[in-house]
C-alpha cells in the first residue's frame, strides 16, 4: 500500500490547481576566484511540474551542478527565488532549510554516496527514519519499492557487496521511498557502463512518477526517458531537442 504523500504548504505557489516541484526565477550565481569573478548562472529560470521529468544538459562547467545545488538549497544564489514543493527557501535559515530539503527532496548522484556501514535496507530506511516515518504502512512501503526495483534479495548487503548498477538502484531507491516532491539527480549514470545505465535509467522512469525529476546528465539517452529536454545556454536551461546520438 502506498503512504500518502506529504500535504504541501497552504502558502504554496501552484500553476493552475498544481504546485510545481520546483520553481527557480531570475537566479544569478557567480564565483570568484583568484583572478576574477566568473559568473555561472544568469537570470536562470526553470520549473518543474509534479510528475514531470525535466533532463538538464551542457557542457562540462556550464552550471548544471551549481543550480542543482541552488535547487536544493545548499549553496545560495545571489539573486532570485528559489521554491521546493510551493515553499520559498529564501527566507528561511539553515535548519529549516535543512528540515524542507529532507521532507521534500531526494537526491541521486554519480558516486551514489551510499553509507558503507549499513545494508542496503538501512540505506533506504535513512530517509523514513530522518522523517520520523516509522509507521507500518512506510515498511511495507519500501518493501514493495524495493521488490519493484529488484532489489528485495540484495536487502542484507552492504554496499561493497553490490555491484555499481545494485548501488544506484539502492540510492534511487533512498532518494524516493520518503515520496518527495522533487528529485535532484546529477549524472545518475555517469559511473556505470552502458548495460547498468540502460537498467538504472529504466527503473527510475517507472518509480520516479508521483515526483518531479530534474536530471543532469550528459547521456542523450538518460535524457530522452523525460517529458523535456533542456541545455544550459549562457547561464541559463533554455529548451532543446535531443539528438539521435548515443
Ligand atoms: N565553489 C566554487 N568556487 C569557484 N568556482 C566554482 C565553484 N563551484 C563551481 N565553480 C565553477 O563554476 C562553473 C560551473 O561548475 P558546475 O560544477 O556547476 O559545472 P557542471 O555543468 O556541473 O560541469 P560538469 O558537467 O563537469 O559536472 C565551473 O567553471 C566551476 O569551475
Ligand atoms: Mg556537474
Amino acid at each position: 500500500m502506498k503512504p500518502n504523500a506529504p500535504a504541501h504548504s497552504a502558502s504554496s505557489k501552484s500553476t493552475g490547481a498544481q504546485t510545481l516541484a520546483l520553481s527557480l526565477e531570475g537566479i544569478d550565481k557567480s564565483f570568484q576566484d583568484s583572478a576574477q569573478t566568473v559568473q555561472v548562472l544568469h537570470q536562470a529560470h526553470l520549473a518543474v511540474a509534479q510528475r514531470e521529468r525535466v533532463a538538464l544538459l551542457g557542457p562540462s562547467g556550464s552550471g548544471k551542478t551549481t543550480l542543482l545545488n541552488i535547487a536544493a538549497g545548499l549553496e545560495s544564489a545571489d539573486r532570485g527565488q528559489v521554491l521546493i514543493a510551493g515553499q520559498d527557501l529564501t527566507p528561511l535559515d539553515e535548519r529549516a532549510r535543512s528540515l524542507l530539503r529532507r521532507r521534500h527532496l531526494g537526491f541521486i548522484f554519480q558516486s551514489f554516496n551510499l553509507f558503507p556501514q549499513l545494508t542496503a535496507a538501512a540505506n533506504i530506511r535513512v530517509s523514513l527514519r530522518l522523517n520520523g516515518l516509522r509507521d507500518r504502512q512506510w515498511q511495507d512501503y519500501q518493501q514493495e519499492l524495493m521488490q519493484r526495483m529488484g532489489i528485495a534479495k540484495l536487502a542484507q548487503r552492504y554496499p561493497h557487496q553490490l555491484s555499481g548498477g545494485e548501488q544506484q538502484r539502492v540510492a534511487i531507491a533512498r532518494a524516493l521511498v520518503h515520496r518527495p516532491a522533487l528529485v535532484l539527480a546529477d549524472e545518475p549514470t555517469g559511473n556505470l557502463d552502458q548495460a547498468h545505465a540502460a537498467e538504472v535509467l529504466a527503473i527510475l522512469e517507472e518509480v520516479s512518477g508521483d515526483c518531479g525529476l530534474l536530471l543532469v546528465t550528459h547521456s542523450q539517452r538518460a535524457a530522452r526517458l523525460c517529458h523535456r529536454v533542456l541545455t544550459m545556454v549562457n547561464g541559463t536551461p533554455q529548451a532543446s531537442v535531443a539528438s539521435d546520438d548515443e
